[in-house]
């Protein structure tokens, strides 16, 4: 049984202050420990005030990699492209920053096999993997649809698969390629970000079902060893 322990905040500052504060930690320990830090984080709107405090960290940067936990199949700049709002943020501070979506594919799933070859490059396991949720449970890029079990029960060593979610989101119908159970669950530190009470009340439930969930979180947070730390914002 995943062990998950919930931090709540009052107010959303409170919230991105103690995320940013958090991850900045797991950075400094990554590099104490292994001279670098490889993390990843969501995309969405959630973690935005988070990203703008941690930009303002002082760290040695130049040894952070980061990589989107899931990005859409869009061209680098195409406003539905998580890199590159992560790119924007981090990649002046002297961060490096690796697409999932980089070259262009024949397909969705073409697409996920080179992002993960791409992947098998960096050191492993991830040392923070920072995720959202969507209000229909979603994390990452692991939606209901025909790639939801590879997604969550394929190899040990992928890392990142393309995905297409059936329905497709409103926000982004579009296919995208997103990282493992696999990659986030061997994680060193998984921490998930939401704010709202619907997203509580889905999160809750998702965890209460576990493996049986009909929430793809559930699913994700079923077999994962290490403690979860989730953050929520009113
Ligand atoms: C994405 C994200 C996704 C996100 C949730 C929540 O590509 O959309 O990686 O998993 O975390 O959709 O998004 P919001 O924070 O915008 O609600």
């Amino acid at each position: 049984m995943t062990e998950i322990e919930w931090w709540e905040y009052d107010e959303p500052a409170e919230f991105a202050e103690a995320l940013a504060g958090d991850i900045q930690f797991i950075i400094e320990s990554a590099i104490d420990a292994r001279g670098a830090a490889v993390i990843a984080l969501a995309g969405g709107r959630t973690p935005a005030p988070i990203y703008d405090k941690l930009v303002k960290a002082k760290l040695d940067w130049k040894r952070v990699t980061i990589v989107p936990t899931d990005d859409r199949i869009v061209p680098m700049g195409d406003a539905l492209s998580n890199v590159t709002g992560l790119a924007k943020i981090f990649l002046p501070k002297g961060a490096r920053v690796i697409p999932l979506t980089a070259e262009k594919a024949a397909d969705y799933k073409a697409a996920g096999r080179a992002a993960d070859a791409r992947l098998q490059d960096l050191h492993w396991p991830l040392d923070l993997c920072l995720l959202g949720m969507g209000a229909d449970g979603h994390t990452a890029s692991i939606f209901p649809g025909p790639d939801l079990t590879e997604a969550l029960t394929g190899p040990k060593e992928r890392r990142a698969l393309g995905v297409m979610p059936d329905p497709l989101p409103p926000e982004a119908p579009v296919a995208r390629v997103t990282l493992s159970h696999a990659a986030i669950a061997s994680a060193r530190a998984l921490m998930i970000a939401i704010t709202g009470d619907e997203k509580k009340g889905v999160l809750e439930r998702a965890i209460d079902q576990g493996a049986s969930s009909s929430y793809p979180i559930g699913r994700v947070l079923a077999e994962v060893e290490l403690p979860v730390d989730i953050h929520w914002s009113a």
